[in-house]
């Protein structure tokens, strides 16, 4: 049976390695691709200020929602730039890594493919939050890219 292989992306350098990784490994198993997208909400603190600052909640969401379509057709457009065609993507909106998870259970993902970094700026950490709390809740296989 064809396998399926989850890649978050999030635009940045390390998703594009895992990207990489994800297409040779799909080549070499007949695995199709699906490529995923989570705009980060703001958070319920930030919220709170809504109000104060005449926020329009529904539009900044669709805003988010429309940058994640970008992310993902750009993440598209570089699989088929490597002559790979069995890909799909999409965009949830939400907890990255509570998305990422339950997009695998939803797919039956054979395998998750992520970058060890992201767009975030606090590099102290050997892998980033996001990959860091796939791996522990993963219900399949996870490889990080680095
Ligand atoms: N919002 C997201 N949507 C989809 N995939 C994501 C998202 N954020 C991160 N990823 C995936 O997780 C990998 C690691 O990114 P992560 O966010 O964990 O690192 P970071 O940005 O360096 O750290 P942090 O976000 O904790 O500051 C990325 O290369 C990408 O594959
Ligand atoms: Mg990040």
């Amino acid at each position: 049976m064809t396998k399926l292989v989850l890649v978050p992306v999030d635009g940045s350098a390390h998703a594009r390695q895992a990207i990489e990784f994800a297409v040779d490994w799909a080549r070499n198993h007949d695995a199709k691709l699906h490529l995923l997208h989570v705009p980060d909400l703001p958070s319920a603190s930030e919220l709170a200020f809504v109000d104060r600052y005449s926020i329009d909640v529904s539009k900044t969401t669709q805003r988010l929602e429309m940058i994640g379509q970008d992310i993902v057709a750009e993440a598209m457009d570089m699989v088929r730039a490597k002559d790979f065609t069995a890909v799909e993507g999409s965009v949830s909106i939400g907890n990255p890594a509570q998305q990422i998870t339950d997009k695998a259970k939803d797919l039956k993902a054979d395998l998750i493919v992520m970058g060890s970094r992201g767009m975030g700026d606090f590099k102290s950490l050997l892998v980033g939050s996001v990959s860091h709390k796939v791996m522990q809740h993963a219900p399949c296989t996870c490889v990080v890219v680095r």
